[in-house]
């Protein structure tokens, strides 16, 4: 039967960008999706920004942008990641989309009917300076444990202990250093306390089958009160004062959802988005809305997660369904975390981290990383390690000694000695060994459904092994030499091939662009699990060119080197090459009032300006400052020009001139333009010199 799956990766803060733990999560996950796809089921795979919270927000702030232009930026560079990987995902979306609120919001009510939300004051830090509630990340002071100056408000880096930000002495807020006063607020509850969640929660993790024994063991730890009555599950603070960058609470003013509220709903969100956008329609023939299809008790529904953020998961995530009226997921499938050469601290200005895009910018097979990762998975929530030279040695005896050589033996003879045609029958030695690799399918399939690709990949090898074996007993190289011999050297040749094909189907979840060139190499259709019945009989095949480069250590040796000692650039930009006071002088900046600014029909970035430099009529400039600026931010001030630019014809018209503006040489990384505006008492038409 087609199974009908709906599968994410826990949805990534927008506020940076993906290092070799979401990507290793990626690669996991579109493993075991690609895997149910070859096996015909139906998946719905997606992933979102988590685009709210209160460290993007003041992220933006000092970018000088909104919130949402910021998490735009950092989502426009998700797709070179994606695609650099080969990480499938069906759609990406973002937890501020509309679905996102409108979804929030159902299951926030819904709740609250439930009789599962309760409004509570508590007391909390405030920045007087800022007018905002202080996360507990943005107040500081000393710990009152060891007295460590410029401790974090909910624990010391430097002896550990974790306390209240109410705890700390002589607190000072990160944003603006004012002192914080405490002040009262009501804040809105999801009471996870109450019997009915106990209940359910207590049933839903343990029910045999579900999650993996190590989380089963946590949730049991959290379930557990100690002697003095503490722990136990705990009512979730649900809400956020306004300032806060997230959805509004319904019937609350000034209120918003916590972002660990409405992040998981944006699972649902991105699906929704997928539906409401026709994909599933045009990928399946789906006929089912997506409120049908998200209710259907037979849609599996799995998230891959890593482990620090499992208590959301099966603890907070599925009572939300649950008490909304909605179907909880089918599993949560935890990982441990990507460290890097034994576990080395990441850390940038070491350059001991592995960097996913100077990975893809040396050139560096995203395959060999796959595989690898691959390699060193399993089921349980364990770290994984990446190790240099465990990872050249996998990849190049594994990967390219093992499996691509297979195709490499054999090709040759049958494109130039046999027209690249397949013998149509090979001897029973060969039968014996692709029937010896045909009867593991079922054994391969297992592993992967049950996520051990470790296990799958040393059964592959172990299986390119006994081909190898098969080689080097028959000798192709010496067969070639012999007179007489040609139909034994196209069996043999055959064989290897034949049994290259099916190492390919069982590899293809792992290295999906590796299998699409040996598709193209054997001139096949898309290979699925079923392709392992056929056999290609006297089939011709392509040329064959190389399939996989082997990995030279020099490019390890680059990937973990230090980056160059960053020079203190001011702005990020060297200075331009000196001039003299008549270079200057050739530039004539004025003084310009800017009397109209208006969008452009048809341009995100420009803005048109109607500009008066006191000559008796107005000037028309095109400035590319619409993602900084709304019109009615600008109209009515002074700033500064060049008037004596020659005019230039752009697609919407002539600019007559260029208004001053500043920003970062790397704008993607320090984003934000910033037009120039003269002190008071500056008169449109005055020289600037
Ligand atoms: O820990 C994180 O990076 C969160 N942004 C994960 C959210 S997962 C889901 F709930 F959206
Ligand atoms: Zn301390």
């Amino acid at each position: 039967m087609t199974r009908q799956l709906f599968v994410t990766t826990a949805l990534p803060y927008a506020n940076g960008k993906f290092h070799i733990g979401h990507i290793m999560e990626y690669i996991q996950a579109d493993i075991w999706v690609r895997f149910q796809r070859m096996r015909g089921n139906q998946v719905h795979f997606v992933g979102a920004d988590d685009a709210h919270g209160a460290p993007i927000m003041i992220a933006a702030e000092k970018a000088g942008i909104t919130p949402q232009q910021f998490v735009a930026n950092i989502a426009a560079g998700r797709k070179e990641y994606l695609d650099g990987f080969h990480i499938s995902f069906d759609n990406w979306h973002s937890t501020d989309g509309a679905e996102n609120h409108v979804l929030a919001q159902n299951i926030y009510l819904a709740l609250r009917d439930a009789g599962l939300i309760e409004v509570r004051a508590i007391e909390q830090f405030f920045d007087p300076d800022k007018g905002m509630f202080l996360p507990d990340r943005f107040i500081k002071g000393e710990c009152p444990k060891c007295g460590a100056k410029d401790q974090y408000g909910d624990s010391c880096e430097s002896c550990g202990a974790v306390y209240a930000p109410t705890e700390l002495k002589s607190p000072y807020s990160a944003l603006s250093g004012a002192t914080p006063v405490l002040k009262t607020s009501d804040h809105y509850f999801f009471k996870l306390s109450d019997a009915r969640c106990f209940e359910f929660l207590q049933s839903w993790t343990q029910e045999s089958g579900r999650l993996q024994p190590e989380v089963v063991n946590k949730i049991k730890e959290w379930f557990t009160k100690d002697e003095e009555g503490n722990g136990g599950l705990g009512d979730w603070d649900i809400s956020r004062d306004a300032p806060y960058f997230g959805i509004e609470i319904p019937d609350a003013p000034g209120k918003y959802f916590y972002v660990w509220l409405d992040a998981p709903i944006g699972y649902l969100a991105s699906l929704k988005n997928w539906f409401d956008k026709g994909g599933p329609a045009a990928k399946y023939g789906e006929t089912r809305s997506f409120d049908e299809f998200i209710a259907d008790p037979a849609v599996e529904q799995y998230h891959f997660i890593g482990k620090d953020i499992t208590y959301f998961h099966t603890l907070f995530w599925p009572a939300m369904l649950q008490f909304s009226g909605r179907k909880t997921p089918t599993n949560v499938f935890v990982h441990g975390f990507m460290t890097v050469n034994n576990g080395e601290k990441m850390s940038k200005s070491r350059g001991t981290g592995l960097d996913p895009l100077k990975y893809l910018s040396l050139g560096m097979n995203p395959e060999w990383l796959r595989y690898y990762i691959a390699a060193k998975l399993n089921s349980h929530v364990e770290d994984v390690d990446f190790n240099r030279d465990d990872f050249t040695a996998r990849v190049n005896a594994d990967l390219i000694g093992k499996y691509v050589n297979i195709a490499s033996r054999a090709a040759g003879f049958i494109a130039k000695r046999f027209g690249g045609r397949l013998s149509a029958d090979v001897g029973v030695e060969g039968r014996v060994l692709l029937d010896t690799l045909r009867a593991h399918r079922d054994t391969v399939t297992g592993l992967y459904e049950a996520r051990e690709f470790g296990k799958v990949l040393r059964e592959i090898m172990a299986l390119a092994d006994r081909v190898n074996e098969y080689v080097d007993q028959n000798k192709p190289w010496e067969i070639a030499k012999q007179a007489g011999q040609d139909a034994v050297l196209q069996d043999v040749c055959t064989v290897c091939i034949e049994a290259f094909r099916l190492l390919t189907i069982y590899l293809k979840p792992v290295l999906p662009a590796l299998a699409a060139q040996v598709e193209a190499f054997l001139q096949v259709e898309p290979l699925d699990f079923h392709a392992t019945e056929r056999a290609l009989g006297a089939h011709a095949i392509g040329s064959y060119q190389h399939l996989m480069q082997r990995v030279d250590p020099k490019l390890l040796e680059e990937l973990f080197a230090a980056p160059e000692p960053e020079k203190l650039i001011p702005g990020g930009e060297e200075l331009a090459p000196e001039i003299k006071i008549d270079d200057f002088t050739k530039v004539d900046l004025r003084i310009a009032r800017i009397v109209k600014a208006e969008t452009v029909d048809g341009s995100t970035k420009l803005l048109r300006l109607t500009l008066d430099v006191g000559e008796g009529r107005t000037r028309n400039v095109f400035s590319g400052i619409a993602s900084a600026y709304k019109p009615e931010d600008l109209a009515g001030k002074l700033t500064v020009m060049v008037a004596n630019l020659a005019p230039r014809k752009m697609k919407f018209g002539i600019s007559e001139g260029m208004v001053l503006a500043a920003s970062h040489a790397d704008e993607k990384a320090n984003p934000g333009v910033f037009v120039l505006e003269p002190f008071p008492g500056a008169q449109p038409g005055m020289r600037v010199r």
